[in-house]
């Protein structure tokens, strides 16, 4: 296909990627393409989440959208920043957090405002409001080894709300944590978003965890990464796992995802067998 005219967006927009491309170690005989095509806007506020088989080059757009990778093509925005590095205005929390263990629980939400230079007392005060937010006030002075799991990515939110994002990139934030706490960090995280104005762009690879939290569903291919569908989720907050309508939407994003996900496995399965 020719290439697309880039496309004119509004500047209000929390992200906008226009013809977004990856290839990891372009160039090379390592060359891998990760990521095709990607035209995706995100308005302020909005729970978007991207679902797509493993390997589909979720964390890579979330990396690139970061400004943490140079993406090989297109453009990418954020209001009215194009993205060309790491702000503060977006926050990546991943998979398995990384606290500083010789740090308290607050110092480490408040390591971000450390290196901004803010004075200790305007640091701790607003680390103990961020901590409130999750629930955690009384794990102040705690050490990150003191405590579980979860709360250790609640540690991760509260750390990324110090620096007041305008937009939250989550790649499979909770997929290491056991079946109930991850519902319970689903509700929280939906409490602390709805207060917190920022946009989400969560990646998962689950099906009902879209289901549980998206204003809008975006499906990708398997590799080289594409939108394969957009679907709007328009179903009142808070969800009801075992309504009809979850029931049909779920089925949906499952029929989406089949092919993709057939095709990613038996890729896999060739380059393990080469
Ligand atoms: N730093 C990297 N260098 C080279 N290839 C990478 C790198 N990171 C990811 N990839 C490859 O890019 C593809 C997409 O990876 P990734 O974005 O991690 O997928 P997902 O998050 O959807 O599982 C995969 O084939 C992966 O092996
Ligand atoms: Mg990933």
């Amino acid at each position: 296909m020719a290439s697309k005219p880039i496309q004119p967006f509004s500047r209000q927009e929390a992200v906008v990627c226009r013809g977004i491309a990856k290839t990891w170690a372009e160039g090379t005989p390592r060359a891998h393409e990760a990521l095709r095509d990607i035209d995706l806007d995100i308005q302020p506020g909005e729970f978007v989440v991207l679902l797509g088989p493993s390997g589909c080059g979720k964390s890579t757009l979330l990396y690139l959208i970061a400004g943490l990778e140079a993406r090989s093509r297109g453009e990418i925005w954020s209001f009215d920043d194009a993205v060309t590095s790491p702000s503060p205005d977006r926050s990546l929390i991943f998979q398995e957090t990384s606290l500083f263990p010789w740090l308290s629980v607050w110092q480490n939400v408040a390591f971000g405002l450390s290196l901004r230079g803010d004075p200790l007392e305007e640091r701790r005060r607003a680390a103990e409001a961020a901590l409130a937010r999750v629930g955690l006030a009384e794990a102040m002075e705690k050490r990150p080894d003191e405590l579980s799991g979860g709360m250790r990515q609640r540690v991760a939110v509260a750390r990324a709300l110090t620096m007041r994002p305008k937009v939250l990139l989550m790649d499979e934030p909770f997929a290491a944590l056991d079946v109930q706490t991850r519902a319970k960090m689903q509700d929280f995280l939906l409490d602390v978003w709805r207060d917190s104005g920022a946009s989400v762009l969560f990646v998962t690879h689950s099906i009902d965890e879209a289901v549980a939290l998206a204003d809008r569903v975006v499906v990708f291919t398997a590799r080289p990464g594409r939108i394969k569908s957009i679907i709007p989720v328009d179903l009142p907050r808070p969800r009801d796992p075992f309504a009809p309508e979850s029931e049909s939407l779920r089925r949906r994003l499952m029929e989406e995802l089949r092919s993709e996900v057939d095709r990613a496995f038996a890729e896999q399965e060739a380059l393990v067998g080469a």
